[in-house]
């Protein structure tokens, strides 16, 4: 069997998808010959989104992987999320277009240091937000995502102290609303802080009557300027919901593509980020290795699949259904 499965990764690593093929219409055959499910993150690309069975922030992804009941989750986003899949479904592959598709909060977090940070503190609870590798879901008493992290540290005794990892923005933004003193760890997300304050704010200036609704990941000064601030689900419900029809989203762009479908008559501004990339927008290097030919490649040689020891698994699963049996 491993024999068979180097074979396949060889061939998997060297082969290229076959030419004239439309990508999209051979992903959704072999996804129903193969009873697989697509999952992606709103910040992947438009054309995965497009052939997408379900797509969600981060919450919302790992309450559906936890209902599916496929024999293959290909998770179209980023090395957690893919092990928060497999975290909750130990029977079925779980597989990640690029393997190489990390998260810089996740990378901000090794276990050995985290263990010793944690060991300063023997008596607190451990909140750690979903951003994180399967290592650190396992030392955490609780998960949480940018949706739940309030109602989460809201829910632990007043008395305990907390540690807040790896979100550092986050944690200080759930400090401020929940009032709660927490020991944070240092750590942020590259795309949302890399968004420029200087364009911002001239971006403000040329269009006043504009909602800034920012991510919680973004730093305290964005955030102190922004009219509504939530998760990527929270901002694409805000815009609808909203009385506003011009929004400047202080988010990843990848969220546009939902959102301009949801309210097609209000505009919507991306906030700008520091350097000029291809939108002169927030895009995640990360996501954004998620391509519709390695989710062809992944589909077809059931590769780069999702790997958890049971050590591991186990007690990261406990932090895990802690957060969403906090959050039905
Ligand atoms: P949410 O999906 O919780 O909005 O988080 C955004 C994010 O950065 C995911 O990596
Ligand atoms: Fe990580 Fe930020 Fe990319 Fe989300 S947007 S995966 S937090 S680097």
């Amino acid at each position: 069997m491993l024999f068979e499965n180097e074979i396949a990764k060889v061939g998997y690593l060297s082969r290229s998808v076959p030419e004239g093929i439309d990508l999209k219409e051979a992903i959704l055959k072999m996804k129903v010959e193969k009873n697989a499910v697509i999952l992606a993150h709103y910040y992947v690309s438009e054309d995965i989104q497009s052939i997408a069975d379900f797509v969600g922030d981060s919450l919302a992804l790992a309450q559906a992987s936890k209902k599916q009941s496929s024999d293959i989750i290909v998770f179209c986003g980023v090395h957690f999320m893919a092990e928060t899949a497999k975290i909750l479904n130990p029977n079925t592959k779980v597989l990640l277009p690029d393997l190489n598709a990390g998260c810089s909060l996740a990378d901000s977090a090794p276990e050995a240091d985290f263990i010793a940070f944690k060991n300063q503190y023997p008596d607190a609870i451990v909140v750690s937000y979903i951003n994180c590798s399967s290592e650190i879901k396992a030392q955490s008493d609780y998960i949480c995502t940018s949706s739940n992290a309030i109602d989460i540290v809201n829910s632990i005794p007043k008395d305990k102290q907390i540690i807040f990892a790896p979100d550092k923005n986050l944690g200080m933004f759930v400090q401020k609303v929940t009032g709660r003193k927490l020991i944070l760890w240092d750590g942020a997300c590259i795309v949302h802080v890399n968004i420029s304050m200087d364009k911002l704010n001239a971006l403000q200036l040329a269009h006043p009557d504009a909602e800034l609704i920012a991510h919680p990941e973004c730093l305290p000064e964005l955030l102190n300027k922004a009219s509504f601030i939530g998760s990527t689900s929270a901002l694409l419900n805000h815009v609808q919901s909203s009385t506003s029809d011009k929004f400047i989203v202080a988010t990843e762009a990848g969220i546009l593509y939902k959102m301009k479908q949801s309210v097609p008559n209000k505009r919507l501004i991306p906030a700008p980020a520091n350097e000029q990339n291809t939108c002169a927008c927030a895009e995640c290097p990360y996501m954004k290795m998620n391509t519709l030919e390695k989710l062809y490649n992944a589909l077809y040689y059931e590769l780069p699949e999702i790997h958890l020891t049971e050590k591991v698994r186990v007690p990261a699963y406990k932090a895990l259904k802690a957060m969403l049996e906090l959050s039905k």
